[in-house]
């Protein structure tokens, strides 16, 4: 696993935050997804008139690495103004691509702690519940 340092996934995801599109709920987050290549991919909410297509900060951050062909994550970093958690879809999200993921919660006064994926999410549904190997099925799409 790349060493990281918490301060700096936290800075990104607090960059993030600055470019949130909330203007309905004007709650902003912030997210900072790294890969095990070593990158780090930024994601803020994107909000909608039709309130169900709002798109989280986590969310945002998984579908631009994957789409960058990231599919492996060592740590995620999330910030709101109240050191708010990942929803559940978004735990879910994530737990497509990593059985376990730190997660580091922070708020806008700097304050912060660590958690992980699997106390977040416990007793997860994965594609290993649909017998699918979801390595193998990555190694294939990319033939
Ligand atoms: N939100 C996130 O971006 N991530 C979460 O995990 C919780 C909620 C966003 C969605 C919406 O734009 C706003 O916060 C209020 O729910």
């Amino acid at each position: 696993m790349p060493d990281f340092d918490p301060q700096v996934l936290l800075d990104r995801a607090r960059e993030a935050r600055e470019r949130a599109y909330a203007p309905y709920s004007r709650y902003r987050v912030g997210a900072a997804l790294l890969g095990r290549s070593g990158r780090i991919y930024t994601g803020c909410n994107v909000e909608n008139a039709v309130y169900p297509l709002c798109t989280c900060a986590e969310r945002t951050a998984v579908v631009k690495a994957v789409s960058e062909g990231e599919r492996e994550f060592v740590a995620l970093a999330v910030v709101t103004e109240n050191g708010g958690t990942p929803c559940g879809a978004c735990r879910q999200t994530l737990r497509e691509f990593a059985e376990d993921l730190i997660i580091l919660i922070g708020d806008a006064q700097g304050h912060w702690r660590q958690t992980t994926l699997s106390q977040l999410l416990p007793e997860s549904f994965s594609a290993a519940d649909l017998g699918v190997l979801s390595t193998e099925y990555g190694a294939r799409s990319r033939e």
